[in-house]
């Protein structure tokens, strides 16, 4: 039988493992944390969730970045509300992380820049989408990318970093000699944690 993980019983091990966990995520694209799941809540108080793409995973600032079209459903909801909620499941380690907290879309600044630049062209090219994300089209395919370089960069204008301010975070590992879940909210620099009932 395998050994027991070291973060076992371990609470403060459990917060490190699951930084770890999605700074891989972050890190590489074949890593269980790469496609988070984004919860948002509509303009109708309903709750509204999709896959994103997890670009940075910061365990000292706590903090989560994703990137998203400005014009696109979750981005208005995000400006909205202020707050949105990330969860993935990876079956290889059997972790489950739920991590919430005030967002921000980040549009016209450095870290929009930043961001921006850091992206790969083809990820840049679905910023030039016409029309919008979400516009109802006579067919499926009835929308265009840019092709070229220059339409490409007008793209920029479409793009939105968006950081969440992890505020909550939770942890469950699954394990038949006893599963182990842990939760921390944040106190300032700090971050105060309990076990859970599974
Ligand atoms: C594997 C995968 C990765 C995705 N990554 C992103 C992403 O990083 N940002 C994004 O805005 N949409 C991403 N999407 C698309 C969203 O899940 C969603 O369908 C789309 O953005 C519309 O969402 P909205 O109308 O709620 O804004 C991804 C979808 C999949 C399947």
């Amino acid at each position: 039988m395998t050994p027991l993980p070291a973060f076992h019983d371990d609470l403060e091990a459990c917060r490190a493992e699951a930084w770890r966990l999605l700074r891989e995520g972050a890190r590489r694209n074949r890593a269980g944390f790469h496609t988070p799941a984004l919860a948002t809540i509509d303009g109708q108080g309903r709750p509204r969730v999709r896959t994103v793409v997890l670009r940075e995973a910061d365990p000292v600032a706590g903090t989560l970045r994703f990137h998203c079209d400005r014009r696109s459903g979750k981005a208005a909801e995000i400006a909205a509300s202020g707050f949105a909620a990330l969860h993935g499941y990876d079956p290889a380690s059997k972790v489950q992380i739920r991590a919430g907290g005030p967002a921000r879309l980040h549009t016209d600044d450095a870290l929009a820049d930043a961001a921006w630049e850091g992206s790969l062209a083809m990820s840049r090219v679905c910023y030039g989408t016409v029309p919008a994300p979400g516009s109802v089209v006579p067919t499926g395919g009835g929308y265009s990318l840019p092709e070229d370089a220059a339409a490409i960069a007008a793209g920029r204008a479409n793009f939105a970093a968006v950081i969440v301010t992890v505020e909550t975070l939770e942890f469950l590992y699954l394990d038949r000699r006893g599963h182990r879940r842990a939760g921390w909210t944040r106190e300032g620099a700090d971050w105060a944690g309990a076990w859970l009932v599974p």
